[in-house]
């Protein structure tokens, strides 16, 4: 699929498995979508520009390549984004944060915005969208309207969990918006849940069930 980058590492993979398994603890869950935050935002940052700076070595003056232009902005879906937001910040640390709250309307499935903030100056800095769960696409369309009314202009996806209806529908509404997933799933069910899956992420994550 044009725009998706299935994240095929094998770490990735064996963690995911760990994840889907039924019997996996809260914690294990949590600290296992932490990693696969941390790795997937490797893959995520892979082409971020360089710039050649001006450094001095203990022997030496020379040019090396430094992240050139605005520190990044990681924008996690309330609540279960947050379980990645660690991990990818673990890697880079200056990085900003916007949060986006967003809940699925069980009834409709639609979204609702509950919560927003974001750094003001979104137009100059790559926004990197981060929720688990990319399954009717509705949620992750709604942060990205949100996100480009607020004003960014280069935004990534980073997600655990696909599925293809999910892909192809937030394909037709950001085009543009290229995406990363450690999976995509075979189908959605008829409450919106992908299948296999793994459940409820943000349930799974917290023990909120
Ligand atoms: N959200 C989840 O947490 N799991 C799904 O399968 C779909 C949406």
């Amino acid at each position: 699929m044009k725009g998706v980058t299935v994240v095929d590492h094998p770490l990735v993979q064996h963690k995911l498995t760990l994840m889907r398994k039924r019997d996996t603890s809260t914690k294990s869950f949590r600290q296992l979508l932490k990693e696969i935050g941390s790795l997937l935002a490797y893959e995520v940052t892979r082409d971020l520009p360089l710039e050649q700076v001006e450094i001095e070595t203990p022997l030496m003056p020379m040019q090396a390549p430094m992240l050139a232009g605005k520190k990044l902005v990681f924008a996690p879906i309330l609540r279960s984004g947050m379980g990645m937001l660690d991990g990818m910040l673990d890697l880079v640390p200056a990085a900003r944060v916007a949060h986006v709250g967003l809940y699925r309307d069980p009834a409709t499935l639609n979204c609702v915005e509950y919560y927003f903030k974001a750094p003001a100056d979104l137009a100059d800095r790559t926004v990197i969208v981060i929720d688990p769960m990319l399954a009717t696409g509705n949620t992750a369309i709604a942060a990205v309207d949100r996100l480009l009314e607020a004003g960014a202009r280069d935004i990534r996806m980073a997600c655990l969990l696909a599925s293809p209806e999910g892909l192809s529908k937030f394909q037709g509404h950001h085009a543009a918006v290229k995406v990363w997933t450690a999976a995509v799933d075979e189908r959605l069910n008829d409450h919106g849940y992908i299948l296999p899956g793994l459940g409820d992420a943000g349930d799974r994550m917290y023990g909120t069930r």
